[in-house]
């Protein structure tokens, strides 16, 4: 147990690198010491008095819960929402932080099965390689909700999907720049070159973002992504990608950040490059958490769409319906909006997240 507690302190805000860098030689020790695999750590963890799966509430209704991890401001505020509407509505919530391993959030959920909880949620970090513990979840008889992000698995092995359209947003995104391509065209040569931080690879979001935005843009041809790379939704991830980018591009009109922590780390790396963010090179993003607000307020963003993490309401709404045997549409929504910079500066005042 002190090796865990170690592992859940050290690591749960890390996103920036391997699971266990950054950390001192002794608890490195201790934790290779006390701990066959992190797996099994988490697995024991969520088992019976539960450290990683920390309890809340004490209702009838017990939900277990695989959090991606904490890679961004959208992430922090989603694992908010749903801890604090849980708490609010009497449901006792197992949370686990995967730290960005899908190998984690499969060990959390098969400790969820082990616990026999009334109902499973998660927020795959990938979309593919969920059939097995999904399996074995329906077999147990557990109702699974995804939620913020989908999988590629039979649609009969969770109750229903919860989160916002991806591709919907990169559409957003790539529909704005060619409405703005005139502005865009940084250096006047008749050309918008366009640098993409991707998401995480193989996350839906990523996926969808990149298609929307890659159809929208095609409506004129001389809107061009010259580079795409991931930066796996965290800030610093956006800073190295972008730093490279301006290493070697000869010049950058757009870029399109998949994530506003992605692009506010590529503002660093713009700034630290003598250009001006939001004028020399045009920044879209997505997300529309305080931080990418404030730099749309500032004129550092061009624009911002939205996505909502304050899933949690609905989601504690979900979990009641399934778990008293209550249909539920198989496909929930988000509600969206996208943001100007002077629509950014109005919203903010009264901005949540
Ligand atoms: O799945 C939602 C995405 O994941 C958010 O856009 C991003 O910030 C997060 O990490």
């Amino acid at each position: 147990m002190l090796a865990l507690t170690l592992v859940t302190s050290d690591t749960r805000h890390r996103a920036d690198g391997p699971i266990f860098g950054g950390m001192t030689v002794v608890k490195k020790t201790l934790i290779a010491a006390s701990a066959i695999s992190l797996s099994a750590l988490m697995l024991s963890a969520c088992g019976g008095n539960s450290q990683a799966g920390s309890d809340s509430g004490s209702d009838s209704l017990t939900m277990g819960f695989a959090q991606v991890g904490a890679e961004s401001g959208w992430r922090t505020a989603n694992t908010k929402s749903i801890q604090e509407t849980a708490k609010a509505d009497g449901v006792k919530l197992k949370f686990t932080d995967a730290q960005g391993k899908q190998e984690n959030q499969i060990s959390a959920i098969r400790s969820y099965i082990q616990q026999k909880v009334d109902v499973i949620a998660f927020s795959p970090v990938v979309e593919t390689g969920w059939d097995a513990v999904l399996q074995e979840a329906k077999a147990a008889n557990i109702p699974v909700i995804l939620t913020d992000r989908a999988v590629d698995s039979d649609p009969s092995l969770y109750k229903t999907f919860l989160g916002s359209d991806f591709v919907v947003e990169g559409t957003k995104a790539g529909e704005w720049l060619v409405q703005n391509a005139g502005d865009a065209d940084t250096n006047g040569d008749g050309a918008i070159d366009v640098v993409q931080l991707e998401g995480t690879t193989g996350a839906a979001p990523a996926i969808d973002r990149g298609k929307g935005f890659a159809d929208a843009i095609k409506a004129d041809p001389s809107i061009k992504v010259v580079a795409s790379q991931t930066g796996d939704f965290t800030r610093d991830g956006g800073k190295q990608v972008m730093e490279s980018f301006l290493q070697s591009q000869k010049h950058i009109d757009v870029l399109f950040a998949q994530n506003d922590d992605m692009g506010l780390g590529a503002i660093e790396a713009i700034k630290a490059a003598g250009l001006t963010p939001g004028k020399d090179v045009k920044i879209i993003t997505v997300d529309a958490v305080h931080d990418g607000m404030q730099a749309l307020a500032d004129g550092e963003i061009n624009y911002i769409v939205e996505c909502n993490p304050l899933l949690g309401p609905q989601l504690m709404d979900l979990a009641k319906k399934v778990t008293a045997g209550d249909d539920v549409p198989a496909r929930v929504l988000t509600k969206e909006t996208t943001f100007t910079q002077d629509q950014a500066k109005e919203a903010l005042p009264d901005r949540q997240y």
